[in-house]
């Protein structure tokens, strides 16, 4: 599990983002994140894996401290894969190069090993007929697969999904969310930030609403939908449906 206690993220004495959040992620669960644009989900998530560092506060994951500075980042980033609203392919690779490159860097797998593997999680997200495929050859949606397909080779225990479909048109989201939602039962734990409200009712297991650099809200689906707690989430939900 990942906790998060008394978490800060300050990006100047006057940008305060994060403001004293606590929160425990369950292994296995998937959540989503949602609210306003501004609201401080990418940064919450992007501290998860200390693509930002923390201000203030802790970051506990299978017992180590995340924000320690003695603690080795690559052993944690192994451990959490993300994925981003601008797909983040290696533009000079084609997509079996994308995915193998880490587990051969990374993980010391031979180069057989290695694109085997690779072939397997594309396959895994339907990508299977295009391992030959360089970036710009690929609409956004199949780039997002190859993506999720990149960060899950490395069998992380976490997967961050920062607004995974933002970039897609509708088409193209739904078949990425058919790929996200086939994996929120497989034992992974899911952390995806999105404006995607259908997605988030039917694919998590909590919804976490977050305004102004706090967590207002933790809840099951069903009673963040029909009852939430503050006006703003009510309001929030209301402008989203
Ligand atoms: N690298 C940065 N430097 C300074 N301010 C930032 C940086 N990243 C985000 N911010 C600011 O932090 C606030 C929260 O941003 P963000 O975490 O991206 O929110 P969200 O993902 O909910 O839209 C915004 O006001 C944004 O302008
Ligand atoms: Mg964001």
């Amino acid at each position: 599990m990942i906790k998060i206690e008394h978490l800060y993220k300050d990006y100047s004495k006057d940008i305060k983002v994060l403001k004293d959040i606590s929160f425990t992620f369950e292994d296995g669960k998937t959540y989503a994140i949602i609210g306003s644009s501004g609201g401080g989900k990418s940064t919450l998530i992007r501290c998860l894996n200390m693509l930002e560092v923390p201000s203030e506060g802790t970051i506990t994951l299978d017992g180590v401290v995340v924000n320690d500075p003695k603690t080795d980042l690559t052993r944690v980033r192994e451990k959490m894969g993300m994925v981003f609203q601008n797909f983040n392919l290696f533009a000079h690779m084609d997509a079996k190069k994308n995915v193998a490159y880490a587990l051969m860097k990374v993980k010391h797998m031979s180069k057989e090993d290695a694109y085997a593997k690779a072939k397997e999680m594309l396959e895994k997200v339907g990508m299977g007929h295009r391992t030959d495929s360089f970036p710009h050859q690929l609409s956004g949606g199949e780039k997002q697969r190859v993506a999720i397909a990149r960060a899950l080779a490395m069998e992380p225990e976490i997967l961050l999904c920062d607004e995974p479909t933002s970039a897609l048109d509708p088409e193209m989201t739904t078949e990425v969310l058919k790929v996200l939602k086939g994996l929120s039962h497989t034992g992974l734990t899911m952390i995806v930030v999105t404006h995607e409200m259908a997605f988030a009712k039917e694919v998590a297991d909590y919804i976490l609403y977050m305004d102004q650099g706090q967590i207002l809200e933790c809840s099951t689906p069903d009673v963040f939908f029909t009852h939430a707690k503050s006006e703003r989430a009510r309001q929030f939900v209301s402008n989203m449906l």
